[in-house]
């Protein structure tokens, strides 16, 4: 069980609301409306971390190691929504999402299978940790840059924490595993090939919603997302690559084998669908062992 040893981990590090925040440097003289805002809009995509976990808890009903790990993930997304309500409680309180607002973005996703939306989330937060590293460097405001920059490392060990599951799912289902992480790491790797922001809250997951079935289009501004990337952080492709690469470093150390860019992540996708075609087939050579 990897849950135990992840608590502790995470419990070490764990900052305090009250303590760790430096409330008493804001200078509102640093704010502008326009960054205000954005914080509003963060805020509420954070609190999407609640029909999130309900979707894994359902996806993952066989394995309890998991689900006891949500736990955690579960009180730290949430938490992350809250302190950023919390800054603007005290410094724009007009600002503060209402009940109703948060409550928009809890809808129910579509089953998915389980390493894919494992892999989905590893990315996802290695490109949430990049966005904020931005975010925090665009605001002025003192307050927020430190919350910004305590969500990125927050977000970084979050993928940390996602990649032990890889690896233990790696060990356990061997091929089937190492498909579907390469699969949905050349898609969230290829994201300046696509015109849109791919992240898990900026993806369709219900059919019967569409097109209301993104977290970001049940926002008060659902074209938020892409004005913040572009015009106010300015996520750029050297930014971008700097996503791609991590994906990458951490997919071939995963997989024991060297991937410099999507393309070669590709082709390892392509050769493992043909090696798990061929042992699938009548007469085919027998499924090789979990972890072989
Ligand atoms: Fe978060
Ligand atoms: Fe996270």
């Amino acid at each position: 069980m990897l849950y135990p040893e992840l608590f502790k981990q995470l419990e070490a590090v764990r900052w305090n609301m009250e303590r760790d925040i430096p409330w008493d440097r804001f200078d509102a003289s640093k704010l502008s409306d326009e960054q205000a805002h954005t914080i509003k809009m963060n805020a509420i995509t954070e609190w999407a971390a609640l029909p999130a976990t309900e979707m894994f808890l359902r996806d993952n009903r066989d394995d309890s190691d998991f689900s006891a790990f949500m736990s955690v993930w579960f009180f730290e997304e949430q938490k992350h929504s809250l302190v950023l309500m919390e800054y603007l409680r005290r410094f724009r309180p007009e600002l503060v999402p209402t009940e109703q607002e948060l409550h928009e973005v809890r809808f129910e996703f579509d089953p998915a299978p389980a390493l894919e939306t494992l892999m989905l989330h590893f990315c996802g937060e290695i490109r949430l940790n990049h966005w904020y590293r931005r975010a925090a460097q665009w605001h002025t405001e003192p307050v927020i840059q430190a919350i910004y920059e305590t969500l990125a490392r927050d977000e970084a060990r979050h993928g940390g924490a996602y990649l032990r599951y890889m690896k233990r799912a790696i060990a356990r289902f061997g091929d089937e595993a190492k498909a579907a992480f390469a699969k949905v790491g050349v898609l969230m790797a290829s994201a300046r090939r696509t015109a849109q922001a791919l992240h898990p809250t900026n993806l369709h997951v219900n059919a019967k919603l569409y097109p209301r079935d993104t977290v970001q289009s049940r926002l008060p501004n659902p074209e938020w997302l892409e004005r913040w990337l572009d015009q106010q952080i300015k996520f750029d492709a050297t930014w971008e690559n700097k996503v791609v690469e991590r994906i990458l470093h951490n997919l071939s150390l995963l997989m024991d084998r060297s991937f410099k860019s999507v393309q070669e992540l590709n082709r390892f996708r392509k050769e493992l669908s043909a090696r798990l075609a061929a042992a699938t087939r009548p007469g085919g050579e027998a499924p090789q062992p979990a972890g072989a």
